[in-house]
């Protein structure tokens, strides 16, 4: 992974995840042990987001603090040349020279692999539109591995908006280079997984079914993996309307759930978990915000080649 651009799970083998979970681990267990973590002293790492973030951005920036580096950056096009004109690879090709890597979010997909390949240093995909959200599929797999241990036999139950929920797209692409998982894809018919990811689970004999029914799966799945729907994808607002709180899970629906089902979502939500859930020792969304930053400080640390 030295030197390389993260752009999507595609590039990823079983060894590469399973390196990046294994520095994970370490400064997982620096951190908490209070243990300074010096390895990217003096590297800058450029954090542009073009597209709105908490989670990603904060856990980016603190991973290179913890690592001892620093943080140059800028959030939305309206403080970016980009709003005066400027192509997006003259844009990278210029904080390139100020910067040792480069994490951007953009609202487009494809935008990534562009600025990637414009970029002579580093480059981390923090969001491409609808396209991929890799860093955020590691950090889903480190949360899944930390809480379930082996990940063979687990029925993943997927919910939510599967067309345009890039977390899904990204941790699908993961999950196949590992053998044994059984996804159930719970969405409504207007926002089924695309086409090609139901071609790559065939293609590496993923077990699946897909349903617009939360009753089909609750009672079997070891993990629940929520998400939102995305109203800012939708062209017309009547059409996010019709599909708006579809699923809403809350302690009433989680008492057919397994005692041992772990609850995750990508976050953020807006009414899709109960707040009454955050009390349930299943829910681990809040656990998946910490794990990025452990799993965002390998990866910097892995391709800056200090790990
Ligand atoms: N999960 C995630 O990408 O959250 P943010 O949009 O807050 O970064």
């Amino acid at each position: 992974m030295i030197g390389k651009d993260i752009v999507s799970l595609e590039q990823f083998d079983k060894a590469d995840i399973d390196k990046v979970l294994e520095v994970a681990a370490k400064m997982e267990k620096a951190v908490r042990s209070g243990e300074n973590v010096n390895l990217l002293h003096r590297n800058i790492m450029a954090s542009l987001f073009f597209e709105p973030s908490t989670r990603t951005r904060f856990s980016f920036e603190a991973a290179m603090e913890r690592l001892g580096g620093s943080v140059l950056s800028t959030t939305g096009f309206t403080f970016s040349s980009i709003s005066k004109g400027e192509t997006l690879p003259d844009t990278i090709k210029t904080i390139e020279r100020y910067a040792d890597v480069i994490v951007m979010r953009h609202p487009e997909v494809g935008s990534a692999k562009i600025a990637a390949d414009s970029a002579k240093i580093p480059f981390l995909n923090a969001g491409d539109g609808v396209g991929e959200h890799p860093t955020q599929a590691l950090l889903d797999f480190y949360t899944i591995k930390k809480e379930k241990g082996n990940t063979h036999g687990l029925k993943i139950a997927m919910v939510g908006d599967l067309k345009n929920g890039r977390t899904i797209h990204s941790l699908v692409k993961l999950m196949t280079a590992y053998d044994g998982m059984e996804f159930c894809l719970v969405s409504p018919k207007e926002l089924k997984i695309p086409a090609e990811y139901v071609e790559l689970m065939k293609k590496n004999n993923v077990k699946f079914v897909e349903t617009d029914n939360l009753d089909d799966v609750i009672a079997e799945c070891d993990v629940f993996y929520m998400t939102r729907i995305q109203k800012e994808r939708f062209a017309k607002e009547a059409d996010y309307k019709k599909v708006k709180g579809c699923f809403v899970l809350d302690n009433e629906i989680l008492k057919k759930a397994k005692k041992d089902m772990i609850i995750m979502h990508p976050l953020p939500r807006v009414d899709e978990i109960a707040v009454e859930v955050d009390a349930d020792p299943r829910a681990k969304y809040f656990d998946q915000v910490e794990n990025g930053l452990y799993v965002r400080m390998a990866l910097l640390a892995l391709v800056l080649k200090k790990a």
